[in-house]
């Protein structure tokens, strides 16, 4: 381990670790391990701090140098056997004979002091560099602040840097209608999908009389490609209850839940631990902060269906019944939990509100567009070269995050910024280009929304099915026409006949292709896939280019290209898995594609 807080005079340096969920599923952990052999086996004096997500999870794992009075430097995809190396890079042993001593104790053979090494040069990533500057240049942190600096559950750390200020003066200077005020004047919207104005949806909750009054954090985030209340959740639980808090105070609310999916196991532990610290701290529990004010928060798992993160189901599974949605309204402001009033709100949502009262409602409201204020935080993934938790301003144009932070390899064109842009929910962004099928794609989403839909509606659950059944059809060369009119008519009528927010946007990946790709679809109906995604369509052959090198007969797994050496290859249809290894392996082109 490295030397504890006491020893702080002695620090030379800092090496950060990032501990969130896609560090650690890359293997940060061995390289904490590692980290803490090496300072240990040189007796090094810096602060080890693990850190949460950094927001680059394309460079994962990461390890971040902080000497003392130089630059820092991020080293990304770093192997536990790289460490030993980019430690002793910036920090030699103190002095000589602690270096002698700890050759001979841990028989270190080479103590490597070039800060040039070959191995991990090609790892080290500047701030100042193009790609890291235009990854993070373009973002405003908020919800995000602190990034990859900030251990996630060092409370002391989190108060440091003005955590729990907000309220503290929330409980200490403001009334609750000055809250409200306060986060209507922000000009805040729900960050959950509907976008709902924070400030409204909480002045409904705090006008009901009831003596008991819900509270509730959503994280059960389950659209395909999102993973930003993951990573929040993670990273920032302080934050995310200290705006549970401020709400909780403004609504008059007497219970809170948070409502987290159970394939999220790192938050639910962080959370878990930073509600224990946090009651440990005064910060829940009774007379908060020696205020009037006493609230606790518990932790429910999500029961891992799509549609429990509809605020109505979601209050049905923490009631402890199945996550059917209930009819809207009485709306959960009214009539939630338990049937008393209940304020639903997404996590990143509470995640951005101490900011706005510690900064005030105009720090705020002048960030973003006319009608969205702040910033969002976007999952980034696909087709590019930096994926990541990016939080950028209200109103930044797709090409920008698309072409800028997520570096895209290809300038994107409109139409492929619109495929984008057809498949962005509540923040998941996955990038597609011009490779991808349209049709599959829409299969994907819709086989997606058609496995979760709850059966309550008829045209959700039939309409879906039906829909999905022409997809498929579609995508297996057996299109006829009317198709698209079918998928047309069955798509409105599935958005109007659906209770909740699945049903009504199921149709809309369908719906949305139809409008900018029509082409494609026709295409299908005449049997053929521009993209040759669609492998049911598509058939392999050998072409006259072949120079009989028998590389795609070794490569076939399936035996279905006799060997045939110096003569012109054959595939059987009969036996041809449509793996594409023959055309990857040829060297001359001779594999044809149709
Ligand atoms: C099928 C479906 C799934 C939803 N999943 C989530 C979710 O995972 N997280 C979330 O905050 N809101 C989700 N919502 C929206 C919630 O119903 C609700 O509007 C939101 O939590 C309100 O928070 P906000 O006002 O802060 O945006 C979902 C809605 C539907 C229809
Ligand atoms: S629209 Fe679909 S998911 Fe929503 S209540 Fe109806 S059947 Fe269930
Ligand atoms: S790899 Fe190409 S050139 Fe070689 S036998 Fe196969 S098709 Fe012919
Ligand atoms: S596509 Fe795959 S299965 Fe078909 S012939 Fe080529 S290597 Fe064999
Ligand atoms: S989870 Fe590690 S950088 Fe995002």
């Amino acid at each position: 381990m490295g030397p504890k807080k006491t020893d702080r005079q002695k620090i030379r340096g800092e090496i950060r670790i990032g501990l969130g969920s896609c560090c650690v599923a890359s293997g940060s952990d061995d390289i904490r391990q590692a980290v803490e052999r090496t300072v240990f086996e040189n007796g090094l004096e810096v602060q080890l701090k693990h850190v949460g997500c950094v927001g680059m999870c394309h460079q994962v794992p990461l390890v971040e140098i902080l000497p003392e009075g130089k630059e820092p430097t991020l080293y990304a995809k770093v192997t536990p056997g790289d460490v030993k190396k980019i430690i002793e890079s910036h920090f030699a042993p103190p002095d000589l004979f602690k270096r002698i001593r700890n050759k001979l104790i841990n028989a270190i053979e080479n103590i490597q002091t070039d800060i040039h090494w070959d191995g991990i040069e090609r790892y080290h990533l500047n701030v100042r560099e193009k790609h890291v500057a235009s990854f993070l240049g373009n973002q405003i942190p908020i919800a995000t602040e602190y990034r990859g600096i900030i251990n996630p559950l060092d409370i002391e750390e989190y108060r440091q840097r003005r955590g729990f200020e907000a309220i503290q003066r929330v409980l200490t200077k403001m009334s609750p209608e000055e809250v409200i005020s306060e986060i209507k004047i922000s000009g805040m919207r729900g960050r959950g999908g509907a976008c709902f104005p924070t400030g409204l949806k909480w002045e409904l909750v705090a006008e009901q009389k009831n003596p008991m009054k819900y509270l509730i954090c959503n994280g059960d985030e389950g659209d395909p490609g999102a993973f930003m209340d993951r990573m929040l959740l993670e990273s920032y639980p302080y934050r995310v209850i200290e705006g549970m808090l401020i709400a909780a105070y403004a609504v008059g609310a007497t219970a809170g839940y948070f409502y987290i999916r159970a394939e999220y196991p790192l938050a639910v532990k962080r959370i878990t631990r930073a509600l224990e610290i946090c009651r440990e701290n005064n910060i829940l529990g009774q007379n908060i902060m020696h205020s009037d004010f006493s609230f606790d928060i518990q932790l429910v798992e999500g029961a891992g269906a799509f549609v429990c993160g509809e605020e109505t189901a979601l209050i049905e599974s923490i009631e402890g019944n199945r996550g059917f949605p209930r009819l809207r309204p009485p709306y959960p402001a009214e009539k939630g939990l338990w049937d008393q009033p209940t304020l639903v709100n997404n996590t990143e949502t509470y995640a951005q509100i101490a900011y706005i009262i510690r900064n005030g409602a105009e720090s705020f409201n002048k960030i973003g567009t006319q009608e969205c204020k702040g910033t969002k935080v976007f999952a980034l993934a696909g087709k590019i070269a930096r994926g990541g938790l990016i939080e950028v301003p209200m109103g930044i144009t797709i090409c920008a995050v698309v072409e800028e932070i997520g570096g895209a390899d290809t300038p994107i064109d409109l139409l492929t910024l619109t495929k984008a842009g057809a498949m962005m929910g509540s923040g998941g962004m996955v990038v597609l280009d011009d490779t991808d099928c349209m049709v599959d794609i829409a299969r994907y989403f819709l086989a997606f929304t058609q496995k979760e839909s709850c059966g309550k509606c008829t045209f959700c659950r039939i309409g879906t099915r039906r829909m999905l059944d022409i997809l498929n059809r579609l995508c297996s060369g057996q299109g006829r026409d009317g198709d698209i009119e079918e998928l047309e008519n069955l798509g409105e009528w599935t958005k109007k006949g659906s209770l909740c927010g699945l049903g009504k946007t199921a149709p809309n990946p369908v719906l949305t292709t139809i409008r900018y790709f029509r082409d494609e679809y026709e295409a299908h109906i005449k049997g053929k896939c521009p993209t040759g995604r669609c492998v049911d369509m598509i058939k392999y052959s050998i072409n006259d280019q072949c120079i009989g090198c028998t590389l795609c007969a070794q490569k076939c797994p399936v035996g279905a290209i006799e060997f045939k050496p110096h003569e012109k290859h054959a595939i059987d249809p009969e036996k041809c898995i449509k793996c594409d290894s023959c055309r990857q392996v040829c060297t001359v082109d001779a594999v044809s594609v149709e």
